[in-house]
């Protein structure tokens, strides 16, 4: 049987996703008590610039225990020349195990998946998938709610380019949340509505009916300039403030994957707002990235 891989989260039924929500759950409250991953090599391949994820998987890595090897980006072979198939083998022959990917091309970790005799783990490809960032974000979820099925859930901004909603929505629907999306036209076209996602255009509109908040980064590195709103109709519609995270239900939470924009998704005031679980998200990737490593190479727990 070929290695499982996490490309992106539709790799999972709702009832793994479950499994690993609740193992992730576990290690964050107690640490594993023997290294899981000890003996296993995992090479993190990252070909785009990150701070959270790269460094949440290395501190992952070594809480179980794996043997870890960074290259940075510039540093692969893949830049003389070298094919993903080839690179694929020559890190099979030396017994590495897991490859942790990012990459500017969607679909980068598939094609690497295809010839790598082990595990691949997509940490971000292009505008495709970053499945382990929304199981942070389901993990947030879950933490706050108790439960996901039933939230209604809105992911506000730039859509069309973000991987992080692609993979947002797909575990939300697998898990029974209420998903809108909201933004503008150029951001968010029509034809992304679907089975259990609807589009809305008025964020101030929609407010007072959501449980959780969740605000996205324009992509600017992957917009045409032609499609790139103005920045300040955008702030108008779409900025969460103070002002706006008030019209919020009580109890309600805002979320960012992160970097955020000072000025352009939100301002500065609703790092005050008490529902802001930035950090608790941060924190949750690491807990999260264990859950995942530990389950593609052992399996479920015994
Ligand atoms: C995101 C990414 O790189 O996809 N950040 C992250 O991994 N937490 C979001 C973004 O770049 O806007």
């Amino acid at each position: 049987m070929p290695a499982r891989s996490l490309l992106d989260l539709d790799d999972f039924t709702s009832d793994e996703l479950t499994y690993l929500l609740n193992r992730a759950d576990a290690f964050d409250r107690r640490p594993p008590s023997r290294n899981l991953l000890a003996g296993i090599t995992v090479v993190n391949l990252f070909f785009e610039a990150s701070t959270r994820t790269f460094v949440s998987f290395a501190i992952a890595e070594s809480r179980v225990g794996a043997d870890v090897v960074a290259l940075p980006p510039g540093s692969s072979s893949l830049g003389k020349g070298e094919t993903i198939a080839d690179t694929a083998i020559t890190l099979a022959a030396m017994g590495v195990r897991v490859i942790v990917t990012r990459h500017p091309e969607s679909g980068f970790p598939y094609r690497l998946a295809e010839t790598f005799e082990g595990h691949v783990i997509n940490a971000g490809d292009g505008r495709h998938a970053h499945p382990t960032q929304a199981l942070l974000d389901l993990l947030t979820l879950k933490a706050e709610f108790g439960r996901i099925e039933g939230l209604r859930v809105a992911l506000v901004g730039d859509i069309l380019h973000s991987r992080v909603a692609r993979s947002n929505v797909i575990g939300l629907k697998l898990l029974g949340a209420d998903v809108v999306l909201v933004g503008p036209p150029t951001l968010l076209p029509d034809a992304m509505a679907c089975d259990g996602v609807t589009i809305e255009r008025d964020l101030d509109a929609i407010l007072p009916t959501l449980d959780a908040l969740v605000l996205l980064r324009i992509q600017r590195e992957r917009i045409a300039a032609a499609v790139l709103p103005s920045l300040e109709d955008y702030a108008r519609n779409y900025r969460l403030d103070a002002r706006r995270a008030g019209r919020l239900k009580r109890g309600a939470i805002v979320m960012h994957p992160g970097p955020y924009n000072r000025g352009i998704e939100l301002t500065q005031d609703v790092f005050a707002f008490e529902g802001w679980r930035y950090a608790q998200q941060v924190s949750h990737g690491v807990p999260v990235r264990m859950a995942v490593l530990d389950f593609l190479v052992n399996g479920r727990e015994k």
